[in-house]
């Protein structure tokens, strides 16, 4: 069957998320944005690349949002990425809005997709998503956990010189400085990190993690990441488009697990083809527990000041 996702913003994180769903011939692909002309020439140019690379999947830019019709996924990176020393607040304003309009305009022409939601602050625009899209909930999901898992991942792996496929884990909560790196679900191929690495050491990762795309912002000046970034949504396609069930960190609307309800947050999810098929409520101790209510505390205070 003919796959489609169509991808909302030719930025640096766009792009490359279309490059790589392309290249691995998961969908064809439209990929969008405002500025005239950006979607079509990036878009010609990854389709010069197919007789290389070898991939058969159709690419196109387009700045009519009615192309998104008939869409598997819509994945949207329309929006700004932080600037040095800028807070959630501040980013949330600045994109609230575009994230709005155009989740409006995707909703009205591809009512059936699954939104997965790039645009930060991550958790508060995956849940403006929802809300504007009048979508049920299993239809709406953030990125933000795979890619601080895999940043997590990268630095234990490279803390312990092993390869970083071995180290499982599952970073819950808001993406990014106010993430929730679960203890029990970190290891290397089961054995507990914490006989591997000593706390002291451990704290300085896990706090590097929590700053990892500001690291990388501040090594680059302007802009933000997106090699990882995008490697970490092509997961969550991959597991929708192959029903695959993958279970997978991802913002998602809680309804009174661990808790919280009514605001987007990351927790694990299987994903299938109809999108969010279950949260699973792991074991967190009371620690995690009160910094995953702190993360959803803070973006539900951030949505609330939107006012959009
Ligand atoms: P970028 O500035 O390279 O690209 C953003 C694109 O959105 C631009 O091409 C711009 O023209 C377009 N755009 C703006 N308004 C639009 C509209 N109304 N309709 C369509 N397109 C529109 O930014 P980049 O680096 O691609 O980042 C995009 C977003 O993704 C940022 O908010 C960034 O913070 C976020 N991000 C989130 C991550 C996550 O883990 N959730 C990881 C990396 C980035
Ligand atoms: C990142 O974590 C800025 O959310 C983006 O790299």
């Amino acid at each position: 069957m003919k796959r489609k996702v169509s991808v909302i913003g030719a930025g640096f994180v766009g792009t490359m998320t279309a490059q790589r769903i392309v290249e691995k011939n998961l969908a064809d692909v439209v990929l969008l944005d405002i500025v005239e002309g950006l979607p079509q020439g990036k878009a010609l140019d990854i389709m010069q690349s197919a007789p290389v690379e070898g991939f058969d999947r159709k690419i196109t830019g387009s700045n009519d949002f009615a192309e998104t019709e008939h869409s598997d996924i819509v994945v949207f990176t329309a929006g700004f990425p932080r600037t040095p020393g800028m807070n959630r607040e501040e980013l949330a304003m600045k994109n609230g809005g575009i994230v709005k309009s155009v989740v409006e305009t995707v909703a009205r022409h591809a009512p059936d997709c699954i939104i997965i939601m790039v645009t930060n602050p991550l958790d508060v625009m995956t849940h403006l998503a929802w809300k504007t899209s009048g979508f049920p909930a299993k239809r709406v999901m953030g990125m933000g956990g795979v890619l601080d898992s895999a940043r997590y991942r990268a630095f234990l792996a490279e803390e312990l010189n092993v390869s970083a496929k071995d180290i499982e884990t599952m970073v819950l909560g808001s993406h990014g400085d106010t993430m929730v790196p679960v203890d029990t679900h970190t290891t290397l191929k089961g054995i507990p990190i914490s006989r591997l690495i000593e706390k002291e050491r451990l704290d300085a990762i896990i706090e590097r993690t929590k700053n990892g795309g500001a690291e990388i912002v501040s090594l680059l000046k302007s802009g933000s990441a997106w090699h990882a970034p995008s490697s970490s949504v092509i997961a969550m396609v991959d597991a929708i488009l192959g029903d695959s069930k993958r279970i997978l960190p991802a913002s998602a609307y809680l309804t009174g697990q661990y808790g919280i309800e009514d605001v987007h947050i990351g927790v694990p999810v299987k994903l299938g083809a109809s999108g969010i098929e279950e949260i699973y409520e792991t074991a967190l101790s009371n620690e995690e527990l009160k910094g995953l209510k702190r993360s959803a505390d803070a973006v539900r205070e951030t949505f609330e000041k939107l006012q959009i």
